[in-house]
């Protein structure tokens, strides 16, 4: 029903000629994720987009990692969705969890980013996920509850198909601590119901939801046989091809 997603994450890894390399070595994976009916990316540093992006052409999703909510301006440092466009990107993460720990990114902020990319019918991969202490403390519904509230605070019924959450939980990421595949589930389904109560039914069935934290191809499939889990974002077990294609042939 819902078309399982795979998406790589980076991070800040890859030079560019490492990028290229591994860009020319995905045409067996893509052809393979094409024909099991898996859509599969990689969210590259802005650094590597272009070429990657020429390279890969339509086989696979190119992603940003981030993206400015403005179009313009005296803001350095930053990138824009017009420079993503010029170059035909048109899927950005939004919200990971090492920008808002490290570049204060507020829910807020990946409220305007988001609403921007929708205007531009491109696709934010939201990203939400609690700390180890808000997981002990018992309290990771209600943490996720406002970081999704807000984040789609505005976002129009009818642009909901083409947003993607992601739910990664901070102390599973690149720790090789695993969220168990019940966690993970019963997060995952609450972020849908969230998604019902706002939206209805007919959003919250389509609207694709992504585990991440610590996948591997050793793993993947327990996550994904979960029925409100759609795919993965993936950071270690992206950066090698021979990683890259087990997620996918792990789940066939
Ligand atoms: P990881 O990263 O797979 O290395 O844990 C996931 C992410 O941060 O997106």
């Amino acid at each position: 029903m819902r078309k399982k997603l795979l998406l790589g994450n980076w991070k800040m890894n890859k030079t560019l000629p490492e990028a290229i390399e591994f860009a020319k070595g995905t045409k067996e994976i893509s052809d393979l994720a094409k024909k099991n009916k898996v859509d599969m990316g990689v969210a590259c540093p802005y650094i590597d987009l272009y070429a990657v992006k020429k390279i890969v052409k339509k086989h696979l999703i190119v992603a940003s990692q981030n993206v400015s909510k403005d179009d313009h301006g005296a803001f350095t440092g930053e990138v824009s969705i017009p420079m993503l466009k010029s170059i035909n990107i048109d899927w950005s993460i939004i919200g990971h969890s090492e920008r808002r720990a490290y570049d204060a990114e507020t829910s807020e902020k990946c409220n305007a980013k988001i609403l921007a990319l929708l205007n531009n019918n491109m696709t934010p991969v939201y990203c939400c996920g609690e700390s180890l202490e808000t997981f002990e403390a018992g309290k990771t519904k209600e943490f996720i509850k406002e970081q999704i509230i807000t984040g789609l605070n505005g976002v129009k019924a009818e642009d909901m198909p083409r947003v993607v959450i992601a739910y990664e939980p901070i102390w599973s990421i690149g720790t090789g601590k695993n969220a168990s595949k019940e966690i993970a589930e019963d997060i995952c389904s609450y972020i849908r119901k969230l998604v019902h109560d706002l939206y209805g039914s007919k959003v919250s069935n389509h609207v694709r939801i992504l585990y991440g934290g610590s996948v591997k191809p050793n793993n993947i499939k327990e996550y994904l046989s979960e029925k409100d889990i759609d795919g993965a974002l993936v950071g270690g077990a992206s950066l090698s091809l021979t990683d890259f294609k087990g997620l996918l042939t792990s789940i066939l």
